[in-house]
């Protein structure tokens, strides 16, 4: 990601421990026991939250140090998504796939090619504005506004988007975060409308709507 913008402390990312709060949202789609893609993993965070919850975890980055003590429970795969080397995983397709903090614009098409059918991508990187806070600053490492909407929206199920100021996170800034399902390709309706997910678990607290304060 980050070559000629480093991240703010180079092995800040490899002591973060906590998964991205959006990650543990939205991994609950993921059908239990898939196989899940944790792109560009750092140390792991995600991939070791995804291995709790019982999936089958493939890890990949450049620098696999800081994952190594999960290569017994989960595929770790050193490879440079950047340099012109075919793709890792050709042939092969995810129930789910995880990518945070890390954009390769190049790799979108990829990603999508590799969900199974109603496999979920749940993205969540910084975006423009974020340069006010801290790296990365390089536009080529920011998302535009609505960039993961246009890049996903016409192939994927769009569940949850957000984009906006995270004042309270391990890496304060601007952040754009998207979860989105393929299930549109085997959709029957005219208009490729697929049927809709929950967008909360059950028991999973939620903000207090309308109807929960209406009296009846
Ligand atoms: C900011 S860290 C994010 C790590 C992890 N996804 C997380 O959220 O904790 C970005 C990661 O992208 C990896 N990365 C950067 N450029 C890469 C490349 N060309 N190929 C593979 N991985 C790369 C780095 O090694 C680093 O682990």
């Amino acid at each position: 990601m980050v070559s000629a913008d480093p991240p703010r402390n180079p092995s800040h990312h490899l002591a973060m421990r906590d998964p991205s709060p959006w990650v543990v949202r939205f991994a609950r789609l993921i059908p239990t026991g898939g196989a899940v893609l944790d792109l560009a993993c750092g140390g792991g965070r995600h991939a070791r939250h995804l291995i709790s919850l019982g999936h089958r975890v493939v890890a990949v980055d450049r620098m696999v140090d800081a994952v190594a003590d999960i290569a017994d429970t989960a595929e770790v795969i050193e490879a440079d998504l950047e340099n012109g080397s075919p793709w890792p995983l050709a042939g092969r397709r995810f129930d789910g796939i995880v990518v945070v903090n890390y954009l390769y614009r190049s790799l979108f098409p990829i990603l999508i090619d590799s969900l199974t059918p109603n496999g979920v991508l749940i993205y969540e990187t910084f975006a423009r504005g974020n340069e006010r806070y801290s790296r990365p600053r390089n536009p080529d490492h920011l998302l535009m506004g609505g960039e993961l909407l246009s890049l996903l929206g016409d192939t994927l199920q769009v569940v949850a988007y957000e984009h906006g100021i995270l004042e309270k996170a391990s890496c304060p800034g601007v952040v754009q975060r998207i979860c989105a399902v393929n299930d549109r390709r085997s959709s029957r309706r005219e208009n490729g409308e697929a049927d809709p997910h929950a967008i909360y678990a059950p028991g999973q607290q939620q903000p207090v709507t309308e109807s929960d304060t209406q009296v009846s």
